[in-house]
């Protein structure tokens, strides 16, 4: 088959290499002449620039020339086309609608040239990247007003994970398919044909709209059941004594029923996709007068989640962040990745920032090209206050606390480092639960402050925050 995939972001190019896995002809279409020659150059440099995912660049390499072939120019390419993927960007307005210039742009071009096309074969166009419910009946009829014949319109969404996509969509968990015709599911089986009938994996074949919504709900679900966590369960461990947040994870997800995903306390999940979705999604219910309080509080409480240590700190360790220098470990919205899009970083730094800090010494093994464009100086004066390290010893060192914010594995162990560079008063706040020799730290004077526990203090500092507690009592006064 031939197979035209549009917009090589993340998606597209993910997708263009992985069906060129399965022997069909794919053609990786995007007008950005740079992008393109990067990876129709076949260096894993040269493409790891654009999209670093594990696996890729090696499979496009491989690929390169056989059944991967990379084009600027749509024209020269679109005669004979069986199924053309549109991944284009869909970035959101800031009504939380989804922005569909790019989009509209690129479905018109397309539609003006299958409209003169001299091979009338019937020709699929599938949204692979998320778009609003209703967005495939948008396509089909751009394509009416441009006269194109023998078209079909479908959606068939990606669930893709960062830093495993390839492997993921080698082995998905599900391909879901929307189509009106059946010519056109037809024509998809050929493209996705390992999976139609695989043991594990479900192929689920269904209307266009009920394909659009599946993506949003999948996740916002994801999203709900993280906020669920850090909005219930971490503030269980830090308010009531005893309660164990670990413990709690594993006796609660013991249940089959309910998933270890997710249940991993965090100053707040980032990324390309949930903030977005959900936000989209509640735009998208509001229109059809449906309550959205749910979808609000799960946006709401992941988005408090990535600044309430910073009032944590200074509510129960009594620190103050003017004039002083972070260190703020982990940019990228998680760990294996050096995607800085919605990261919790960026909510974290902007308020130190905010808080009148000195300086911060940042720190990601993958991020800190992203982080720059992210914090440039032209988009916020105050982040020329943002020095860049490349090892974590380096940015920890001489600074008055430490804030860790991913989940690099590397984190795990630092307190040695911690304890012999960090100066008084000694502050760590771990967003990840990174420490685990945490009450070494706390025997030597710091104060330790986790999501899912109690601010750990050392005892010259209880005696403190105990006397100031209950001074704030006899004043009425509640943290
Ligand atoms: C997500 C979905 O998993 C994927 O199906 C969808 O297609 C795109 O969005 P991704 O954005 O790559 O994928 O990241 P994911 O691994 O799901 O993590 C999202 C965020 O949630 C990260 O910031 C992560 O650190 C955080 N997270 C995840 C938690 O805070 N706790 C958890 O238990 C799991």
């Amino acid at each position: 088959m031939k197979i035209i995939v549009a917009g090589t972001g993340y998606v597209g190019l993910v997708q263009a290499a992985v069906c060129s896995e399965y022997g069909h002809q794919v053609y990786a279409y995007d007008n950005n002449v740079e992008k393109v020659k990067s990876y129709a150059s076949g260096d894993a440099n040269e493409i790891e620039k654009h999209v670093n995912e594990p696996g890729l660049s090696n499979l496009i390499k491989d690929m390169l020339g056989k059944y991967l072939f990379f084009s600027s120019d749509i024209e020269t390419i679109i005669e004979g086309t069986d199924v053309i993927f549109l991944c284009l960007p869909t970035p959101p307005n800031l009504d939380g609608s989804t922005n569909l210039t790019f989009y509209d742009a690129a479905a018109s071009e397309l539609a003006a040239l299958l409209a003169k096309r001299k091979d009338k074969r019937r020709v699929v166009l599938v949204n692979k990247s998320t778009v609003p419910i209703g967005t495939a009946r948008h396509l089909e009829n751009i394509m009416k007003e441009h006269g194109v014949e023998n078209v079909g319109v479908a959606s068939n969404p990606e669930f893709l994970a960062e830093g495993t996509a390839v492997s993921q969509a080698r082995k998905p968990d599900r391909i879901v398919v929307g189509c009106d015709t059946e010519a056109d599911f037809k024509i998809l089986r050929r493209v996705y044909s390992q999976f139609v009938d695989h043991v594990r994996i479900k192929y689920i074949e269904t209307t266009p709209e009920t394909s659009e919504a599946i993506k949003y709900v999948a996740n916002t679900m994801l999203l709900t059941y993280i906020s669920f966590w850090n909005g219930v369960g971490a503030r269980l461990g830090e308010k009531i004594n005893n309660i164990r947040i670990a413990d709690l994870r594993r006796g609660v997800t013991a249940d089959d029923r309910i998933s270890t995903w997710g249940s991993y306390v965090s100053n707040g999940a980032g990324g390309s996709c949930f903030g977005k979705d959900i936000q989209s999604l509640i735009y998208q219910l509001r229109r059809v007068d449906v309550n959205t309080k749910m979808l609000e509080s799960s946006y709401e409480v992941n988005e408090y989640q990535k600044v309430y240590l910073i009032d944590r700190a200074i509510t129960e360790s009594n620190f103050s962040f003017s004039g002083k220098t972070i260190a703020v470990l982990g940019l990228a919205f998680k760990k294996q990745t050096n995607d800085m899009r919605d990261s919790s970083s960026i909510k974290v730094i902007e308020t130190l920032l905010g808080k009148g800090v000195k300086r911060i010494k940042a720190y990601d093994p993958l991020a800190i090209t992203e982080a720059r464009k992210e914090f440039s100086p032209s988009k916020n004066i105050l982040f020329e206050k943002i020095e860049y390290f490349h090892n974590a010893q380096d940015a920890i060192e001489e600074t008055d606390a430490v804030f860790i914010s991913a989940d690099w594995e590397e984190f795990r162990g630092l307190s040695g480092t911690i304890e012999n560079t960090v100066k008084p008063p000694y502050l760590v706040i771990d967003g990840r639960r990174m420490i685990p020799d945490f009450q070494e730290l706390v025997d030597a004077g710091f104060s330790y402050i986790a999501v899912g526990s109690p601010a750990m203090l050392p005892e010259e500092k209880k005696a403190t925050a105990s006397k100031k507690s209950s001074s704030s009592e006899e004043k009425g006064v509640t943290a």
